[in-house]
């Protein structure tokens, strides 16, 4: 449910009505998502539909889970950020430190995208890897650092397990015809599934990408599927009142273009969704942030978590620079509540709270902080979650996923390509003696980027 909740200062509601000018804006954006679904450039769209991808990854995790006790995605950027998304959404909380029974015998999870050997060392000490499953997750199959935690891994595997063992331990995600992991896959027998050629890294969520992972862990991956598909059908059309991906991209659009406020805050009410808001800022960061022939575009995403952040951002949000909208993302209960023990009721600090759940505390923290927001005239917007389970999840990811190519027709750049980390990607080669890009050709700097 989008509750446009617009400050003074911020956007007439009359605006996205139908005959409204945003509405007419939208339509221009609208003509360009058919366009490019027509084209077969959306796949991620078709993702929820794909019954023959989901059931060969819950055959996958069903006949790997109950032989590893850890699973350990290796990944980066769009391959590495949704399933911690999903695992910390989904699961129970701190579900690598839980035994076994709390997690009913599944593995644990760990992602590893950044290569920091302080990191990737303390894990190493932590797991066997005899008991551990490798997942190689990379479209290209050429990301430095996922390659190179590959080659880590594999040497740890390889030291522990007979030499026939090796490759039982590895299972690797990546493009269906193209790249170095299917070359090796094909001539060492190791099962692999698809990320399909026309779903981008971060658009990539629902696809074998993050489903494996979530269904290893038993994460119910048809509700996920379920939650996404109702959500592609809800965003058909150009009616914004009707379309709810629609009107999150047009509002933020407008927040940023008309209103001069580029900074799109996404500030959920529940921990559970805090590493959702960072597969949120990959997500916008990465699709929206380019330069177009006119010049730069393209909003800054900044997570936020609350209650957390109003001790921290939230002063910053209401008297800093008047250049920020926020998202808030509450959520319809927790599913638990913990009861405030009334222990002081002669202490007026205290008194008040006891009887009273932490849930409806925070919820009235987030009522609290959008009014606030709203008497210093910084607008806000608040998509309402529902229940934060599986269904729920897969509707959210859908939303912004849609929304994010809706904002690009709307910003008139490309949200499925990213030239900037792509040259990141050719430096690091060149660096790191890559054969082949021992001189890269990359552009000089010119007054497009000044
Ligand atoms: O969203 C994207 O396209 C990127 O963030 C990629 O996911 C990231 O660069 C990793 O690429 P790959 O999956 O090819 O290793």
């Amino acid at each position: 449910v989008l509750a446009p909740a617009l400050a003074e200062g911020g956007l007439d509601p009359a605006r996205l009505e139908v005959g409204g000018d945003l509405q007419r804006r939208f339509a221009d954006a609208h003509e360009v998502f058919e366009r490019r679904r027509a084209a077969g450039d959306l796949g991620f769209l078709d993702l929820p539909f794909d019954r023959e991808t989901a059931g060969r990854v819950a055959e996958v995790a069903e006949s790997f889970g109950q032989w590893f006790e850890d699973v350990v995605v290796l990944g980066i950027g769009g391959s590495g950020l949704g399933a911690v998304a999903l695992r910390e959404a989904l699961l129970v909380p701190a579900w690598n430190e839980r035994s076994d029974e709390v997690r009913e015998y599944h593995p644990r999870l760990h992602v590893v995208d950044n290569p920091d050997p302080r990191t990737v060392h303390a894990l190493f000490e932590r797991i066997d890897p005899r008991r551990a499953l490798f997942v190689v997750i990379s479209k290209s199959g050429s990301t430095a650092e996922t390659m190179a935690l590959y080659l880590v891994a594999r040497a740890r595997v390889a030291a522990v397990v007979e030499a026939e063992q090796v490759r039982g331990h590895f299972l690797f995600v990546t493009d269906p015809e193209r790249g170095a992991l299917r070359t090796l896959a094909e001539a060492e027998g190791i099962p692999t599934l698809p990320v399909p050629a026309n779903v981008g890294g971060r658009f990539s969520v629902l696809s074998s990408v993050g489903l494996l992972p979530a269904a290893v862990c038993g994460i119910d991956i048809d509700e996920l599927l379920a939650g996404a598909a109702a959500m592609v059908e809800a965003c058909r059309g150009t009616d914004l009142r009707a379309n709810p991906a629609a009107a999150l991209a047009t509002v933020l659009w407008a927040a940023d273009t008309e209103l001069d406020l580029p900074i799109h805050v996404l500030m959920a009410y529940a921990d559970r969704l805090r590493a959702f808001t960072l597969w949120f800022q990959q997500l916008w960061a990465e699709s929206l942030g380019k330069v177009r022939g006119d010049g730069h575009v393209g909003p800054t995403p900044l997570p936020a978590v609350g209650a957390t952040d109003q001790h921290a951002q939230v002063q910053l949000f209401m008297e800093g620079p008047r250049d920020k909208i926020v998202v808030f993302l509450a959520v319809d209960g927790s599913g638990v509540e913990v009861e405030v023990p009334d222990l002081h009721p002669d202490v007026e600090t205290m008194a008040y709270l006891g009887g009273a759940g932490l849930g409806t505390l925070l919820d009235a923290e987030r009522r609290a902080t959008t009014e606030a927001l709203r008497l210093r005239s910084r607008p806000s917007i608040t998509l309402e979650v529902g229940s934060a389970d599986a269904r729920s999840f897969g509707a959210l990811i859908m939303l912004f996923e849609i929304a994010t190519v809706y904002a690009g027709g709307l910003y008139g750049v490309d949200p499925l390509d990213q030239p900037g980390v792509e040259l990141g990607k050719r430096l690091t080669y060149a660096l790191m003696g890559r054969h082949g890009y021992e001189a890269p050709d990359v552009p000089e700097v010119d007054e497009r980027w000044r």
